[in-house]
């Protein structure tokens, strides 16, 4: 899942595991490093947190001599164990080699191998392509592992990103990459490779995004990239923008913390810059023409997990604004189902990482079958928004909290701008609704600024709750899909049963669910247009009341018709209908956040939970 590397004269060992520190967010169930020293491999590796590592080195110091790698793994063939944890080597422990992603081929692979005689310690992949280098190093006599790693990767099926470091040849680290994400750290006189800037920010901004199946050779001094040919690649050099302190704690016990308190600045950025002098709206990259856009007569938009929820909800928004016909669909049941699409589908790709598995498999198909794919994704650079015809980022800054808060909020954002800017390209007459859209999301950052000032009560309500066993929630409209989130989080962070409901299903079944005490918290429609659903909820409120259920209401501030059945109200501001959710769902956050965090959860890194999930 995160992956470091590290070539020159500074303790290898330490900036390693440093480096892992810094990818930690992205979850994981287990850890390693090989540092090379006098010729000889050293590993060392732990199932569970970081700290078990760090425990296990501490008692046996290996000596590194500037060059190391190291691994978070979060298991996918094999269990979180020590014995699964990377690196794996081969065997006379000449190289070692950690992964991301997933070997397709590797049953029949390590077949072979085993014939050949490997002995096998571990369940994964990534054993079948130590012995292959291990093997291949052997075969060719030269040490050349650059040539070793391009002739073992034209064998391999699936998604990978191979690190990997040989006796053969101490000064250098040879990685390649198909898929999952691999970036390097270019310093003076030493280099680093990582799945991630933040492993190396501390100590460099120089980087280079590597492409699809390059294979890349580090040594202190040099950086050499080529395909699986041998043949010199091209590759994108950038400069990191992103502060070193913008990735830590700011003064909280936990990121998520900190993040749920970014909102407002996060909003802010996904907003900039975004609304020309004369009124029109621009993406980031837009590689469609208007003609293209004119031409699209279906919407389906894609994503997993709190996207998937930005995703529903701009359903709402970009039907309202466009008139065209809109789906929404997890990615991962998405091109198993056989859609229909052409070149005047336009898919909506929404992911946080721009990595998601799921979603880039989904975006790929769509492409097979000549839809055009426009992307909302907040890492730069990733690998959705490469393989899109556009893009709109929202800049939210990066996220360690594995659960989405800030960047589910600047989604919304992001939703928002791309159904207006769409209505706005096909020239639909609503020309003055689109100004005022734009005008009331310019005001959104003080509107969720306000929400956070308020927002303590419910962190006491979330502590009193701490002993419930299921929570449900109740929404309408773009209120359903802020209740779906609201179950999310708290599944995610208090490992509590939650579920949600469209209101109008409450008397389908769900009803029955009700009992004495049971807590239910219902997302309540703004009053404004739409108050025929205001009423009809209110009604919801009044019968899961009358059986005894403790109502926890969200709703606008001075509506007085839900206060009589409320056992406790939380009120946010009032906004217009559509826009609401960017407003509803912070008290859901605090309130998951909280009792998560009553329960003593580490809410920053969630059981089984991955930050970006790069496996299907
Ligand atoms: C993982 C994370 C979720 C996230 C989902 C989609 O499951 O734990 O918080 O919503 O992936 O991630 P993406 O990066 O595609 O938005």
């Amino acid at each position: 899942c995160g992956i470091v590397g590290y070539v020159g004269p500074q303790p290898a060992l330490q900036v390693v595991v440093d480096g892992l520190a810094r990818l930690e967010y992205r979850g994981y169930d287990s850890a390693g490093i090989a540092v090379l020293s006098g010729g000889r491999l050293q590993t060392e590796k732990r199932a569970g947190k970081l700290a078990n590592l760090r425990e296990a080195l501490e008692a046996a110091p290996p000596e590194a001599d500037g060059i190391g790698i190291g691994h978070t793994r979060w298991a996918t063939h094999g269990a979180p164990t020590d014995v699964n944890a990377h690196p794996h080597v081969d065997n006379d422990r000449r190289v070692a080699v950690i992964h991301n992603g997933i070997i397709e081929n590797f049953a029949a692979l390590r077949v072979e191998l085993e014939e050949r005689g490997c002995k096998f310690s571990s369940e994964t992949d990534t054993e079948v392509a130590a012995h292959l280098l291990g093997e291949e190093l052997k075969d060719r006599g030269d040490g050349d592992l650059a040539a070793a790693m391009r002739s073992v990767c034209r064998r391999l099926e699936g998604a990978f990103t191979l690190v990997a470091t040989a006796v053969d040849d101490p000064g250098l680290i040879v990685a390649a990459r198909r898929n999952s994400p691999l970036v390097v750290g270019r310093g003076d006189g030493e280099n680093f490779l990582a799945s991630d800037v933040a492993a190396f920010i501390a100590h460099t901004r120089d980087a280079i995004e590597l492409g699809q199946d390059q294979v890349v050779e580090l040594r202190a001094e040099e950086v050499r990239v080529t395909d699986y040919d041998g043949r010199p690649a091209p590759v994108r050099e950038y400069h990191v923008d992103w502060d070193a302190s913008a990735a830590e704690k700011g003064g909280y016990e936990y990121f998520m913390l900190k993040e749920i308190v970014e909102q407002p600045r996060a909003l802010a950025d996904t907003l900039l810059g975004r609304v020309a002098a004369d009124g029109t709206l621009t993406l980031d990259e837009m590689r469609l023409t208007p003609a293209d856009l004119r031409e699209i007569s279906k919407i389906v938009i894609i994503a997993c997990g709190t996207s998937y929820h930005a995703g529903m909800i701009a359903k709402y928004a970009v039907e309202h604004w466009c008139r065209i016909p809109c789906e929404v669909e997890v990615a991962s049941e998405f091109r198993y189902r056989d859609p229909i699409l052409d070149h005047r589908t336009l898919v909506i790709a929404i992911s946080q990482s721009g990595e998601s598995m799921d979603t880039l498999m989904a975006v790929r198909y769509a492409r097979e079958q000549g839809a055009r794919v426009l992307a909302i994704c907040n890492v730069n650079g990733s690998t959705i928004p490469r393989e899109s015809d556009a893009v709109l980022y929202t800049h939210a800054g990066p996220e360690v909290g594995v659960a989405a808060t800030k960047t589910f909020l600047t989604q919304l954002a992001a939703c928002y701008l791309v159904g207006l800017y769409l209505a706005q390209v096909r020239g639909h007459k609503f020309g003055d609704e689109i100004n005022t859209v734009i005008g009331q999301l310019a005001h959104m950052p003080e509107q969720v600024e306000k929400v956070l000032d308020t927002v303590d009560p419910v962190r006491a309500l979330a502590r009193s709750l701490a002993d419930a066993d299921t929570v449900l929630f109740l929404g309408r409209h773009v209120g359903y899909p802020v209740a779906m989130e609201g179950a999310l989080k708290l599944k995610e962070l208090a490992y509590m049963h939650a579920e949600a409901f469209a209101a109008g299903e409450l008397k389908h079944g769900p009803i029955a669910l009700i009992e004495d005490g049971l807590p239910v918290v219902v997302v309540v429609p703004s009053r404004e247009g739409r108050s025929v659903l205001h009423d009809k909820i209110v009604s919801n409120i009044q019968e899961i009341r009358a059986r005894g259920a403790r109502t926890v209401v969200i709703a606008e501030e001075g509506d007085e018709a839900v206060r009589p059945f409320a056992d406790e109200l939380v009120e946010i501001p009032a906004v217009p209908t559509l826009l609401q959710p960017i407003v509803s769902t912070v008290p859901l956050q605090v309130f998951a956040c909280e009792l998560a965090l009553a329960k003593g959860n580490d809410v920053d890194q969630p059981r089984n939970l991955a930050k970006s999930v790069t496996v299907e």
